[in-house]
């Protein structure tokens, strides 16, 4: 583990366990529309791509992926009250079950920001499946439907998690903790 990153918070075994488990409560809510039934699940980048991949394999249904890039201020490690979006957003989920996913659920603006924009399209339905969320973060009025894990409020990284860009290969979720020189700095916090 890199010399940064002080402790495991959660393993890639039980990541893997838990992804299973999301994967048979998922297929079970998306299934049974038969094969007119599209299933659209939208990624957002790049945090989740980890995630989704894992979560893709264990959803035994037609499905398509439509990517959403959303980025917060660059050059800082995390901030997303200003979550801005990138590039193109898909623009044919109307009538589809559409399904997005995320890494993490902290303050909520991302996750908002991307439902909103799908809302408007007229999916058939518009759930959201997050990894991990956060305690005592959320700011945006948002349910996610799915949730991995609720974990404290720390930084944390690996697993599709970034800090700085870095970290995102590791296959366990690790914590950095607040202090010293690299100390990440969410938007608005003291
Ligand atoms: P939100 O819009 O505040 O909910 O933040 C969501 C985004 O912020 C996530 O998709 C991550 O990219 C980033 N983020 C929030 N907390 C963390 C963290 O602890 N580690 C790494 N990235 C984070
Ligand atoms: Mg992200």
């Amino acid at each position: 583990m890199p010399g940064e990153i002080t402790r495991t918070l959660l393993t890639s075994d039980q990541i893997a366990r838990r992804i299973a488990e999301l994967g048979a409560e998922i297929a079970g809510d998306l299934e049974g529309g038969g094969a007119s039934q599209r299933i659209v699940l939208v990624p957002i980048l790049t945090g989740s791509i980890v995630f989704v991949a894992d979560l893709i394999r264990r959803l035994p249904l037609r499905l398509s992926l439509e990517l959403v890039a959303v980025s917060s201020y660059p050059g800082q490690a995390m901030t997303s009250k200003g979550a801005r979006l990138r590039g193109e957003i898909p623009t044919n989920l109307s009538g589809a079950h559409v399904l997005i996913v995320d890494d993490i659920l902290d303050t909520g603006h991302t996750l908002a920001l991307v439902r909103a924009i799908i809302a408007e399209q007229k999916p058939a339905s518009l759930r959201v499946c997050v990894l991990l969320r956060k305690a005592g973060r959320q700011e945006a009025d948002l349910t996610p439907d799915y949730v991995g894990f609720e974990i404290p409020d720390a930084f944390v990284v690996g697993y599709g998690l970034d800090h700085d860009g870095y970290y995102r290969n590791l296959p366990d979720i690790g914590v950095i903790p607040p202090a010293g020189p690299h100390r990440p700095q969410p938007e608005g916090r003291p």
